[in-house]
């Protein structure tokens, strides 16, 4: 089945008998047993919930995976994700994280005892390894700087070490990008972003494919309680059904910013995974079948951004990404602020960096848009 329709019918099973075509949202915390030791299959909504199972299949359908857990953002499907591991562990994550991520990671996780390296390439990822090390965790394309990793070469260095591997694919989404394919053992996701895709709620999703992964996993989530309500399932099932669309449109519209970015003398540096000139282009074309609809890009100076972010009309300067509404991020000062300042820069998270979210606007319009912050 083709992903847009998987999108649309994802899941297979059925929870009411009256043949409503979308999804009910069962606004039921709890559920009644028809005798003792018996049950309809759901007991309590902090476990299992059907609008939000229809929602978990939906996502797990499309991801290739066996089964998906919803929870109320993706923070707190990181959370979750966190308590596999125990104190004295060690994790390697790719160096450009969204910066909640690393916050969790260093802020939370590391005072409980899991510690953490920080490297760019499957190589140096390889090169971190200690006797302690019990995952990799890859976020590809990075948010904010677009630097792109093989995930096959760091599927196949887990695998030789005998480590989990997480790859957070919420910039492409499996519309774009199937880390599964790829040898990935768990894939996260922000449906905050596109699979949402309104602007409009929060949510977190953990994906697996094998089930000891997934008990342990579903053991943590209802004992931890971070879980999705039905009302906003009921939402990202809604937004799912469009994924296709709004993905393809949100990649057409970015190429053309992009092109248009690339001539402004105002603009010094396009980070797009597109671009030929993109270091990581030839991965990309290998293990994606589309670039998506993310851009950052760096201008000549501080005032300039500053102009850019406080004169758009039709974008939105907002901190989030993937919504119908194209909305522009101060990644300095928004997503990437707790990052320690000299780790910042080194990245190349500075004054100067401006994170582009296309939505679904017409290219003419952003463009215009752009131009008149630019005071073209
Ligand atoms: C790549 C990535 N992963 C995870 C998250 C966290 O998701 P949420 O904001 O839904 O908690 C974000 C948020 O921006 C993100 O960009």
């Amino acid at each position: 089945m083709d992903i847009s329709t998987i999108c649309i019918h994802g899941c297979k099973k059925k929870f009411d008998t009256t043949g409503s075509v979308a999804t009910p949202i069962f606004a039921s915390a709890t559920f009644a047993h028809p005798g003792v030791g018996q049950s309809t299959g759901f007991d309590y909504s902090r476990s299992l919930n059907p609008t939000n199972v229809h929602l978990e299949d939906t996502v797990a359908a499309l991801e290739g995976g066996t089964e998906a857990i919803a929870f109320s953002s993706g923070m707190a499907a990181v959370s979750t994700l966190m308590e596999l591991f125990s104190p004295g562990d060690h994790i390697i994550a790719s160096d450009d994280l969204y910066g909640g991520t690393f916050r969790l990671f260093e802020r939370v996780s590391h005072k409980n005892g899991v510690n953490f390296s920080y490297a760019a390439t499957p190589k140096d990822m390889e090169k971190e390894i200690i006797k302690s090390t019990k995952a990799i965790f890859l976020e590809t394309p990075s948010n904010p700087m677009m630097h792109v990793i093989d995930i096959a070469a760091v599927a196949a260095i887990a695998k030789k070490h005998n480590l989990l591997f997480i790859v957070d694919n919420t910039f492409l989404t499996p519309y774009f990008q199937k880390p599964f394919s790829l040898g990935a053992d768990i894939i996260l996701h922000s449906g905050t972003k596109y699979l949402g895709g309104h602007n409009d709620t929060l949510s977190g999703f953990l994906v697996v494919k094998n089930d000891e992964l997934l008990e342990k996993l579903r053991f943590i989530a209802k004992t931890t309680g971070g879980c999705l309500s039905p009302f906003d399932a009921f939402l990202v099932i809604r937004g799912i059904k469009t994924l296709a669309i709004r993905m393809e449109r949100s990649q057409e519209t970015a190429q053309k910013i992009v092109s248009w970015l690339l001539e402004q003398s105002a603009v010094k540096k396009v980070y797009y995974p597109g671009l030929k000139e993109h270091p990581d282009y030839e991965i990309s074309l290998r293990q994606t079948s589309g670039f998506g609809g993310m851009i950052s890009f760096s201008v000549q100076n501080e005032q300039t951004a500053i102009k850019i972010l406080e004169s758009v009309k039709v974008i939105k300067y907002a901190e989030s990404l993937g919504g119908v509404e194209s909305l522009i991020t101060y990644p300095m000062l928004q997503t990437h602020a707790d990052l320690p300042e000299s780790n910042r820069r080194a990245r190349g998270i500075d004054e100067c960096l401006l994170r582009l979210s296309v939505g679904l606007e017409s290219a003419d319009d952003l463009i215009a848009d752009l131009n008149q912050a630019l005071g073209n």
